[in-house]
């Protein structure tokens, strides 16, 4: 079943690349416009979304955050997104303009089942983004966008993850595709980066994975790890640290990298492993070069630092003890191969703790009470 691999999470990061690549498949037609008949929402009620609210729990809600970066900056539309079960116990303004996408591996988190169920009781319309068929979050919801990464046995998420963020990028274009805010060949470009990411994904899996091993063998008794990020890099930051919680059972946290001085920076001791996701030096500047300036605030104060940076980027090497490389791509898509070290290192330490990587203490695959 594990077809040769020591876990299934080892399979299924290994999958990664599979994962996009099958997500991306048949949603367009010979000319690359994006089709999403699927969905059977008609064109003109997509055109009337003044509003999407992401509701998700754990990994899924990340993939939402990082959709949220691209959605907002291709459609114009406001993104929340928001926690399944926080989202269902206040009062949060709906209206049928108002798109709620759940995303859920499983399709049947009782968290988000809820809160689809009050989105459409209050009309809005719900569409799922979903990876298994026939569960009961895409049977309960408008219309469905399956993601195609195969079964995810492995507690941790991580396939799924990747395949999701493709999914919500998916419907983005399409939005912006149907209410005309981006030109046809903006949209082409993007799908052609989009194809060219399982590649990318596989580089990593190739290149990085001694260096990964070594580290976590360097880290093993670390009690405590922060990971950094900006922009996009947040959510990844967020989704490393909760694969290092669940599996590795190290206490860990994600922060956006701007609120290090609001804080965050009293953590950094002399030692203190500080993952930090650093922006493609290619795309803005001003993102690099203030991810360059947190690196270097943790540096100072003895941090042992692990990068996650792009090929060529030269400047990472003053402040990194360590770098996991990842090739050149657009800081929109990075995510799609950030995580992957950070899945891997998640791994790697699990291992070597003897932990059950699979089936980590005290979690279930779904979560299916409130
Ligand atoms: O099946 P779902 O995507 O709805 O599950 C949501 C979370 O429970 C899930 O992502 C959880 O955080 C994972 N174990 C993370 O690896």
């Amino acid at each position: 079943e594990k077809g040769g691999w020591d876990s299934y999470m080892d399979k299924e990061i290994h999958e990664d690349p599979a994962a996009v690549s099958e997500t991306l498949l048949g949603r367009f037609d010979a000319k690359g416009t994006l089709n999403l008949d699927e969905v059977h929402i008609d064109e003109d009620v997509f055109r009337q979304v003044d509003k999407i609210i992401v509701v998700a729990c754990g990994t899924a809600s990340y993939a939402g955050l990082v959709a949220k970066y691209a959605i907002e900056h291709w459609v114009r539309i406001p993104v929340e997104v928001e926690l399944a079960h926080e989202f269902r116990y206040r009062d949060p303004i709906l209206t049928p303009r108002t798109l709620v996408v759940a995303i859920s591996q499983s399709g049947e988190t009782m968290d988000t089942l809820m809160a689809l169920r009050h989105a459409r009781e209050q009309g809005s319309r719900v569409l799922a983004i979903c990876n298994t068929q026939g569960s009961t979050i895409p049977r309960e919801s408008d219309a469905v966008l399956y993601t195609h990464a195969g079964p995810e046995i492995a507690v941790a998420s991580t396939k799924a993850f990747v395949a999701q963020i493709v999914a919500a990028y998916l419907l983005g274009l399409y939005l912006a595709q149907v209410k005309g805010t981006m030109f046809r060949d903006e949209i082409r470009h993007i799908v052609t980066d989009l194809k060219a990411m399982p590649e990318k994904i596989q580089w990593v899996l190739d290149t990085q994975a001694d260096t990964i091993a070594k580290t976590a063998k360097q880290m093993l008794n670390a009690h405590s790890f922060i990971f950094l990020g900006r922009h996009v890099g947040y959510p990844v930051a967020l989704e490393g640290a909760l694969k290092l919680k669940e599996i590795a059972y190290t206490f860990s946290e994600g922060f956006a990298a701007g609120e290090l001085k609001h804080g965050p920076i009293a953590l950094v001791d002399a030692g203190e492993p500080v993952v930090c996701i650093i922006p493609s030096p290619r795309g803005r500047a001003v993102l690099h070069s203030k991810m360059l300036s947190s690196i270097e605030e943790v540096k100072a104060r003895g941090a042992f630092t692990i990068a996650v940076a792009e090929e060529g980027d030269e400047s990472v090497a003053n402040y990194a003890d360590v770098t996991f490389w990842r090739p050149q791509c657009p800081t929109l898509l990075s995510p799609l191969v950030d995580v992957v070290p950070l899945q891997l290192f998640a791994m790697d330490m699990s291992v070597l703790k003897k932990n059950d990587v699979d089936k980590p203490r005290n979690l279930a695959k779904s979560v299916t009470v409130e």
